[in-house]
C-alpha cells in the first residue's frame, strides 16, 4: 500500500519543517547495595526483572532506524498515449513540455533488532553509503524521464519513484536488516510512503 499526503501537487510554499530528528532516551539501571534479608529479596526481584527484560530484548524488540538523504531532479508527468490537452488537464503544470524540478528529501527506514555487541541495528553511515551508491548518485541532478535506467518506461511520479527506490535498495541490505519504509518528499508539504506491499 502506498500512501500520499499533502494537498496540491504544485504551488505549495515551504513553511513547514517536517524533517525533525527524533531522539531515543535510554533509562539507566539504578544501583543498590545489599543490607539485610529484605534487601536480598529486593535484589533477587530486580535481577529477575533484568533477566526477563534481557530475554525480551533478545527475542522480540524491534527498532526502526531512519536515514535522510537529499537530491535534486527534473521530470515531467506525461502519458504518451494521451493528447496534449488530456495531459494538461490531468497533470497541469507538471506536464510542462520542457520539464520542471524538485528538491527531494528521501527518508529510508529499516527495522530489526540491535546487535548485542554494538547496540546498533545497522551502521547509519553504511546505510547512507548504500543510499548514495544505489539511489542518490543515479538520481541527483538528473532528468528522471531520460537519465535514469530504473525509471525507463514509467511515469516519473513520486509514487513510482518511491517503489523504484525500494527495489534498488532492498537487495543491498544484509539479511538481519529489513527495509520498512521509503518516504519521499517531493515538496515540503507533499510526500509519499511505500512499505513494500
Ligand atoms: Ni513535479
Amino acid at each position: 500500500m502506498l500512501q500520499i499526503s499533502g494537498k496540491g501537487r504544485l504551488g505549495s510554499k515551504a513553511t513547514e519543517q517536517p524533517f525533525k530528528a527524533k531522539h531515543v532516551h535510554l533509562l539507566a539501571h539504578r544501583s543498590f547495595s545489599v543490607g539485610g534479608p529484605s534487601a536480598v529479596a529486593s535484589a533477587m526481584s530486580i535481577e529477575r526483572r533484568r533477566r526477563s527484560q534481557k530475554l525480551k530484548s533478545d527475542s522480540k524488540q524491534m527498532v526502526y532506524l531512519t536515514r535522510v538523504e537529499h537530491f535534486n531532479a527534473a521530470h515531467k508527468l506525461y502519458n504518451a498515449n494521451w493528447s496534449k490537452e488530456q495531459n494538461d488537464a490531468v497533470f497541469g503544470k507538471c506536464a510542462n513540455e520542457n520539464w520542471h524540478g524538485h528538491n527531494y528529501e528521501l527518508f529510508v527506514t529499516i527495522k530489526g533488532k540491535p546487535d548485542p555487541d554494538t547496540g546498533f541495528l545497522f551502521d547509519a553511515k553504511q546505510l547512507s553509503k548504500l543510499m548514495n551508491q544505489y539511489v542518490i548518485e543515479k538520481l541527483d541532478h538528473k532528468n528522471l524521464n531520460v537519465d535514469v535506467p530504473f525509471m525507463q518506461g514509467q511515469l516519473c511520479s513520486s509514487e513510482n519513484l518511491a517503489i523504484a527506490i525500494w527495489q534498488q535498495l532492498q537487495p543491498q541490505l544484509p539479511p538481519q536488516v529489513q527495509l520498512h519504509c521509503i518516504k519521499l518528499y517531493e515538496t515540503p508539504r507533499i510526500f509519499v510512503e511505500y512499505f513494500g506491499e
